[in-house]
């Protein structure tokens, strides 16, 4: 495994490389849903690059960038035993300059559920997602589908700037207890750990009643609520894959999403139906 740690020499390094490139961004401390990424991308390329970049831009302040958990010798050896051809580590001087060209996120879409409670988040996102995918110009990228406003967004980035490349959405990697792999689990408490499961048991309840027929979006929303309870909730939306508000869950076309706060970490997850 290469380890290349500036935008220039990476550009230089991949310049006459005529074959498919499967790219998977990520801010480190990498678990099993980060190598279930490079698993895909593995699978379906021929060559593997791996990020590691902390986005200052993408925390607001009082966020946690400073304590977000850094494990750098540990996710050297998880690419490099995943199989990653290149592991691209830049440091922040190198991907931003003073006077930077903007990125905002869409107004509506980008200012939403998370984009709500974390504003500016979603354009920090966009922005070095943007700058990463010109840098590694991959064939495809892949992306987790627990933040599914992020893959929404980025999707949508790509769309709408013809740019060159396949996004992928890989479905989300759980504890054996349910609870969704993020790298922000680290900061939760035994006591907190137990407390996070409502978060995926709302979600179960919802898939429940959806299975017994119950499409009305008011009611379930209503139940999946009652189980966070009394968990500090951000959001529980049912939307279609567009985003927009429905009334009715609509099978293949819904996504569920939740964000709540436990202890002093958010969490979210979601089910896409
Ligand atoms: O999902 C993440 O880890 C980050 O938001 C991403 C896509 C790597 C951009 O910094």
């Amino acid at each position: 495994m290469k380890i290349i740690s500036t935008p220039i020499e990476l550009k230089e390094y991949l310049k006459n490389f005529n074959k498919t490139i499967g790219f998977v961004p990520t801010m480190g401390a990498l678990h099993e849903g980060h190598i279930t990424l490079i698993k895909e991308a593995r699978k379906a390329n021929e060559l593997v690059v791996v990020s590691i970049f902390v986005n200052p831009t993408q925390f607001l302040k009082g966020e946690d960038l400073d304590k977000y958990p850094r494990k750098d010798e540990a996710d050297k050896k998880i690419c490099e035993l995943s199989g990653v051809d290149i592991l691209f580590f830049p440091d922040a001087s190198s991907i931003y300059s003073k006077d930077e060209v903007s990125i905002l996120a869409p107004n509506v879409r980008g200012f939403v559920l998370e984009g709500f409670s974390r504003p500016g988040h979603f354009s920090g996102v966009l922005t070095v997602v943007m700058k990463l995918l010109n840098i590694v110009n991959p064939t495809k990228a892949y992306f987790g589908k627990k933040d599914a406003q992020q893959l929404n967004l980025i999707a949508l980035m790509v769309k709408q700037y013809f740019m060159n490349v396949e996004i992928v959405g890989v479905d989300t990697v759980r504890d054996s207890d349910g609870l969704a792999l993020s790298s922000r689990n680290v900061y939760l408490s035994t006591k907190d750990r137990k407390e996070a499961l409502k978060i995926s048991s709302s979600l179960q309840t919802a898939a429940k009643m959806i299975l017994k027929d119950v499409v009305n979006v008011e009611n379930i929303i209503k139940e999946m609520r009652e189980v966070l309870n009394p968990l500090e909730i951000f959001y529980v939306e049912i939307l279609n894959l567009d985003f927009e508000i429905i009334k009715e869950v609509e099978l293949g076309n819904t996504v569920i999403l939740v964000e709540a706060k436990v202890g002093d970490t958010r969490l979210l997850d979601n089910i896409w139906l």
